[in-house]
């Protein structure tokens, strides 16, 4: 494996979050040496703002002679001779986030990105721009490594479980780091040490242990002790995000319920259906506080640095997005097999689920790729079930997707763990055939 000069790849160079990454892979180069980024995006105008940033950004660091920076539409050129991928696709973009947010909501149901019926619309746009994505790697740099983040994380990776087993990639998300960081942030731990230990499906997982090498024991009892006393307010990283608020409220509610676990927050759209619907206004979503506010900035600092204007230019913040999956890159590089949540084939690491679920747990990391660990013991039947139902819904999604079944579609949708009846599934499944058109694929 090539260990110096990496071309690095952003697929969806145009992504807000894009910046973060450059950020992250800036500070890192010492671990990560790299010579080449190239943005790779099906819309040029996004591709070009971003262009615009990071060459600034890389000027700024006075990286600009060492780092080759390019931007393309083109996959052939984009891809040949990476070493290293990054997936961020948004298929559809945020206005048909928006739909997959609203359409639910005009029928009762949760409208969310990743969860409920929200996270089924955008999972049969994304499985289909995402397996061109691989099946592009596959083609020009059979040899690269891929870290995928592009959502809805189950679904876009149990198709691409069935359609290329044998490509190299990770699929992560970064939401258990985020609880981590705001746990830790609130309560005056430092996350470096901690050891978790979880298990579930993506955005559907529970936390069992948090082992704190610097105290030496486990700190999840008297974390969950906390949380039933003092209000989890939001990290620095998320600052003057309320909804960010709202989630860490709802995650406190299902610990006080549920106790004995510590919960994904995307749990609540689950568990709380009705209480998500309350607090979310259906006129103006996530979608909408996203576009107002992060896709702005965006167009505002591009337009900046073409301006050449003068003082703080770059406005972002987005936590540890970036710097999580640098550390991924990393330890694949540097063969550290350190320590990640990654959503991976079970294969008996939910000894009591099925093998071929995708499940996120934790896993260590090098050059051979992910080593994901056995948890040892059967979870319970609460977890059990809701994962078994849920995790059915989206393998019917996926079947759909692979066969053009509009059957396999309603059933999934009447599954989902978010729907009290077939009548709303059916209808909401309609609107969104509707609505997705050509994103998606043809039902019969
Ligand atoms: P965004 O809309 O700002 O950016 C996505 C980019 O992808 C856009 O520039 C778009 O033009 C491009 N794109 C769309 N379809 C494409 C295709 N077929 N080929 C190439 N490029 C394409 O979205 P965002 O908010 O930055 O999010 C990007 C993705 O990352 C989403 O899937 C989001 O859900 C995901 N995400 C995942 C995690 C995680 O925890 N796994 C965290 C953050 C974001
Ligand atoms: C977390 C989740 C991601 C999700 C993101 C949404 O990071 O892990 O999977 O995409 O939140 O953030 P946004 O600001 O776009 O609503
Ligand atoms: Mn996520």
């Amino acid at each position: 494996m090539k260990t110096n000069h990496l071309n690095v790849v952003i697929a969806g160079g145009g992504s807000t979050y894009t910046p973060g990454i450059v950020q992250a892979m800036i500070s890192s180069r010492d671990r990560f040496p790299f010579s080449s980024l190239t943005l790779y995006d099906i819309d040029e105008a996004r591709n070009d703002d971003m262009f615009e940033i990071i060459r600034y950004m890389l000027k700024k660091e006075a990286l600009s002679k060492e780092v080759a920076l390019y931007q393309t539409t083109d996959a052939q050129e984009a891809f040949t001779g990476a070493d290293f991928i990054f997936s961020q696709l948004r298929v559809g973009g945020m206005k048909m986030r928006e739909l997959d947010e609203k359409i639910p909501m005009k029928h009762g149901l949760v409208g969310q990105e990743t969860c409920g019926l929200g996270g089924f619309s955008y999972g049969l746009r994304s499985i289909k721009g995402l397996l061109e994505i691989v099946s592009y790697v596959n083609q020009y740099a059979p040899d690269a490594w891929l870290l995928n983040y592009t959502n809805p994380e189950t679904l876009v990776s149990e198709a691409v479980r069935r359609a290329f087993p044998e490509v190299k990639m990770l699929n992560a998300c970064d939401m258990t780091i985020s609880i981590e960081e705001t746990i830790a942030a609130n309560y005056g731990y430092d996350r470096k040490n901690w050891v978790p230990m979880y298990y579930g499906l993506n955005h559907f997982g529970w936390y069992t242990s948090i082992y704190d090498k610097s105290v030496d024991r486990d700190v999840l009892p008297e974390i969950l002790e906390r949380l039933e006393q003092e209000r989890l307010h939001v990290a620095d990283f998320n600052a003057g995000d309320d909804t960010w608020q709202e989630a860490w409220d709802m995650m406190r509610l299902m610990t006080k319920n549920f106790p004995g676990y510590l919960p994904n927050n995307y749990l609540e759209y689950y568990l709380y259906p009705n209480r998500t619907i309350e607090h979310t206004n259906p006129n103006y979503t996530r979608a909408n506080i996203v576009m107002d506010g992060r896709e702005k900035n965006t167009k505002e600092m591009a337009r900046k640095v073409r301006e050449q204007e003068e003082g703080e230019i770059l406005d972002f913040n987005f936590g540890e997005h970036g710097q999580y999956i640098m550390d991924m890159a990393a330890s694949i590089l540097n063969d550290n097999h350190d320590r990640f949540m990654l959503i991976v084939p079970n294969k008996g690491a939910i000894p009591n689920l099925r093998d071929d679920a995708m499940v996120e747990v934790p896993a260590y990391v090098g050059r051979t790729g992910a080593e994901p660990i056995s948890l040892r013991f059967a979870i319970n039947d609460f977890h059990k079930g809701l994962m078994e139902a849920q995790n059915a819904a989206e393998k019917l999604l996926v079947d759909a997707y692979f066969e053009h079944s509009y059957q396999k579609a309603l059933q999934a949708f009447t599954l989902n763990q978010t729907v009290y009846s077939a009548d709303p599934a059916k209808q909401i499944l309609d609107d969104f055939i509707k609505a997705n058109g050509d994103y998606w694929p043809e039902l019969n």
